[in-house]
């Protein structure tokens, strides 16, 4: 484990990209990470997170209280909605909010990020949907973030911006990248005149391959395909399809293992994996 003071740096290194690459403007968006079971780093309020250096960094409970800020600096105002996720999400370790152009432009248009549109979107993310409006810092948005917590590693917040968290700071902060790049190429499909949607089947097909990688976090692939039909599962069924019998027999009789062995194989070459 990276010291305390090596995780400031990181996320200092966090907030000069996501403010280099135009994600948040002026003070906006905020950054932690859990460093123990009962303590979070997190960026301080009002502050540019394109200019922060280690002790700007807060030291925090799960409850906010402060462990330790150096004068002038307290914890974002959208501790809550980081704390709320933690509570929620045992196995995230990072939270990035940011307002990226695009994804904040969906977030503000009402348009949930659904339209499967390219494999690599499907794959990481399934979807984003837009967790409800609530007035930045109170309870409002964690609540309305909580309705999405188990089934997604990013969501829109409605009229504001967009949540990304992940077992890591670095794939927090790229989940973020994932989410805008997804909001850029479907605003500029839309613009070219309506995106060429994958079929069902394709989807279906990208969310098996998702369950073979093994990737960890929270996705739409993951809601029990036992569950989905309508079916009793059995009784060691974990919900993620991964550890349950009876959901790989029905994903094997569903699944022409040829042809995803052949997609597997293209799209980790396109990932450079
Ligand atoms: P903080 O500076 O308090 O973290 O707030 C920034 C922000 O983006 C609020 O939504």
């Amino acid at each position: 484990m990276a010291s305390e003071y090596a995780i400031k740096q990181q996320i200092c290194e966090i907030g000069k990209r996501i403010y280099d690459r135009g994600m948040v403007a002026n003070n906006d968006g905020n950054i932690s990470v859990k460093i123990g079971p009962d303590e979070f780093l997190c960026t301080p309020t009002g502050v540019s997170k394109g200019f922060m250096t280690p002790e700007f960094i807060c030291k925090i409970d799960s409850k906010g209280n402060i462990l330790h800020a150096y004068e002038g600096f307290k914890p974002s105002s959208e501790i809550k909605m980081h704390l709320r996720v933690y509570k929620e999400r045992p196995d995230v370790n990072s939270v990035v909010h940011a307002h990226p152009m695009y994804a904040t432009g969906f977030a503000i248009a009402g348009i949930p990020l659904t339209e499967p549109v390219m494999p690599e979107a499907i794959i990481q993310l399934g979807c984003v949907p837009i967790a409800e409006y609530g007035t930045p810092s109170t309870e409002e948005i964690p609540d309305a973030v909580s309705r999405y917590l188990q089934h997604y590693d990013a969501v829109l917040l409605e009229n504001h911006g967009a949540l990304a968290f992940s077992d890591s700071l670095l794939n927090a902060y790229h989940k973020m990248e994932s989410v805008e790049f997804y909001a850029q190429l479907l605003f500029i499909a839309k613009m070219l005149g309506g995106p060429k949607a994958l079929s069902e089947a394709q989807v279906k097909r990208l969310y098996e391959l998702r369950r073979q990688f093994g990737f960890k976090g929270k996705h739409p692939a993951d809601l029990c395909p036992v569950l989905a039909q309508g079916k009793t599962p059995c009784p060691n069924c974990d919900f993620s399809g991964n550890d349950c019998a009876t959901s790989k027999a029905a994903n094997a009789a569903s699944a022409d293992n040829d042809l995803v062995a052949e997609i597997a194989k293209r799209v980790l070459a396109q990932m450079g994996k």
